[in-house]
């Protein structure tokens, strides 16, 4: 959840430092903080964002070419300045940043108190500086070995960036359960949670494995396990472009990425669908496809809008392949007692491929034996490196926290998913085969056209910014897009939002409803099309608003709702594609006229890499 960067070199390490946290504030914004490492070490840190930290920071000795830096998302203790990290041990030995959770730290913190350590902050991190000086002092080992030490004794997770007082001229790193990257240049290393705050300096990169520790110089990079076994880094080539970290014209990253779909969704199937669209290639899955064809059961694992792509994906598997779903929040899964079968087929949704819950979720299912796939959006993040095959969803770097064109592909990767299984399987007629590709590749351009309707669905945005509750309704594959639609009505709004299938809303919503309610509702045209025509009536019955996303040209819904939102004609199973986008839309512009941050939401971080 927090971000972490560093660097080792030649240069200026504070203004790196800045923009790299800059980079990063995405995954955790409530304090932040840097270390700068010269003949001592400087530490500034304060509540609040990177511009305040940069605000506390004036004026200050801010020279010194090592230094770590990191934006924090709280676990243990408030956001505040005494709880920002970095943390200095108490005989200021070890000054220590810290993404994770340090799970046995009050087991820790009674020991060292027992051996009169003080405390300044609440935090788990600042017991593990402690923890690691107490050990480099009682045993007189150097900094690497006492930080080795400690970590076999840690229960939980870490990403860790370490330097030792004694030791100036090197930084200690290590991982175990949340991501660390390292950056090579010449004569040079960055650290950082992800490639974000490294790609500007070089394309070169190191992913680091659980349970490895490096320790940086200028000079060298040894890599090395806990138990002190040499590793041989692996260098791999990072696929990031500097523009697709920045905003461009656009206000917020989440409006960028909103508009990008057409792109991202075409370079989700771009080179997957033959020429003459009557193929798919998988690469990824190519390897496993007789397991998947022959699976008995597909359960889908993944967290939040992931979730919701999971739910849509169900439809798409159960209807086209006719396999049976399972879809499961990761969080649940892993912690009952699951009969998973060897001929089972596991999916892991995860944008970032960092989410704790599902690569927890992965390893324990591994035991079983099942076939482990991913669909993951950042390459050479944990996900796919636990799973034994899967498909990239090429979406490009998504930085708003609240997910949009991660979703739209996740559904492209399903729907490609599904119609190979079906054919393979020979569920799925040749006919409506060829007329599903061809459906996704017109996607993009429906897209556009949504978008070009942006001024309209703002207007809308203006009559309901001030609600205090929305309801969202959908059926069939459009009821996740209605769970999809509130969630990002919720988290960047803060209005309290709820999605139903709408069959269910007379089992209990429908008492909420009063004409302050507003309710969207996804009623394009399927096979259920009279049945959501009812429910839209119902609402009405009870003096609620409805908002109605309907296929272009609908006149009958026109007359029922107080306001509709056309999207293009497709084939219903691709209709959660354009569906979603309105609503996306208008969650965005309800939150900027309620002056809410809408990329960086309260309490929220992009990748939740805690339990
Ligand atoms: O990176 P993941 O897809 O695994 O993340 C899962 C959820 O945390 C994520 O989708 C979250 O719900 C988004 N903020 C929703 O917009």
């Amino acid at each position: 959840m927090c971000g972490i960067v560093a660097y080792v070199g030649e240069r200026t390490a504070y203004p790196i430092l800045i923009k790299g946290l800059q980079r990063l504030e995405y995954r955790g914004y409530d304090s932040a903080g840097i270390a700068l490492i010269n003949n001592e070490t400087k530490v500034y840190k304060c509540k609040g964002k990177v511009r305040d930290l940069e605000n506390h920071s004036k004026g200050q000795d801010i020279n010194g070419s090592i230094g770590m830096g990191h934006t924090r998302w709280a676990t243990h203790g408030e956001p505040s300045d005494i709880n920002a990290h970095p943390h200095v041990s108490m005989n200021g030995k070890f000054t220590v940043i810290h993404n994770g959770i340090i799970e046995n730290y009050a087991h820790l913190k009674k020991e060292l108190i027992n051996r009169n350590y003080t405390f300044q902050s609440e935090t788990d991190t600042e017991v593990l500086a402690n923890f690691i000086e107490s050990i480099y002092l009682d045993k007189k080992v150097d900094a690497e070995m006492a930080v080795r030490l400690a970590l076999t004794k840690v229960i939980g997770a870490y990403g860790l960036v370490i330097s030792c007082s004694d030791e100036k001229e090197k930084i200690i790193a290590a991982r175990k359960g949340s991501p660390l990257v390292i950056g090579v240049g010449d004569n040079e290393y960055f650290l950082a949670s992800d490639a974000t705050p490294i790609v500007e300096y070089t394309d070169k990169v190191i992913y680091m494995n659980d349970e490895d520790v490096a320790i940086i110089t200028r000079q060298s990079l040894d890599l090395k396990n806990i138990q002190n076994d040499q590793l041989t880094p692996i260098i791999q080539k990072v696929e990031l472009n500097i523009e697709e970290i920045d905003k461009g014209d656009f206000e917020h990253f989440m409006l960028k990425e909103i508009y990008e779909q057409p792109n991202s969704i075409s370079d989700t199937f771009r080179g997957r669908i033959s020429i003459d669209k009557t193929n798919l290639f998988l690469g990824g899955i190519a390897d496993v496809m007789p397991k998947i064809v022959s699976a008995r059961r597909i359960i889908i694992i993944a967290c939040g809008t992931s979730w919701h792509a999971g739910l849509v994906g169900e439809y798409l598997f159960e209807e086209y392949a006719r396999i049976p779903v399972e879809v499961e929040y990761a969080s649940e899964f892993r912690y009952r007692n699951p009969v998973i079968n060897e001929d089972d087929v596991l999916i892991a949704i995860s944008q970032s491929g960092e989410t704790a819950d599902t690569l927890a979720a992965i390893k324990m299912a591994k035991e079983s034996g099942a076939t482990i796939l991913g669909i993951c959006n950042v390459a050479g993040s944990s996900i796919p490196r636990e799973t034994d095959a899967g498909v990239y969803t090429h979406a490009g770097i998504e930085i708003g926290v609240a997910s949009t064109k991660a979703f739209t592909s996740q559904v492209t990767v399903l729907t490609m998913m599904a119609l190979l299984l079906g054919k393979k399987r020979n569920t799925i007629s040749d006919e409506m085969y060829y007329r599903l590709i061809d459906g996704l590749t017109e996607i993009p351009k429906k897209i556009n056209d949504i978008l070009s309707t942006e001024e309209d669905i703002k207007e809308i945005a203006k009559t309901y910014q001030n609600a205090t509750n929305a309801l969202y309704l959908g059926r069939g594959n459009l009821f996740p897009v209605a769970l999809e639609g509130a969630l990002k009505l919720k988290e960047i709004s803060y209005i309290h939002a709820e999605g139903y299938p709408a069959a269910e809303m007379k089992h209990g919503p429908i008492a909420l409803i009063d004409e302050n309610m507003p309710v969207f509702v996804i009623a394009t045209k399927d096979k259920s099309y009279e049945k959501i025509v009812s429910n839209i009536q119902e609402v009405k019955a009870r003096e609620g608003k409805v908002i109605a996303i309907v296929t272009k040209g609908d006149e009958v819904i026109k007359k029922l709702a107080d306001h509709v939102i056309e999207v293009p004609d497709t084939h219903e199973a691709l209709a959660p594609l354009l569906t979603i986008v309105p609503l996306q839309v208008i969650s965005y512009h309800i939150a900027v006229m309620r002056g809410c941050n809408v990329d960086q939401p309260r309490n929220l971080a992009k990748s939740v890499t805690v339990e």
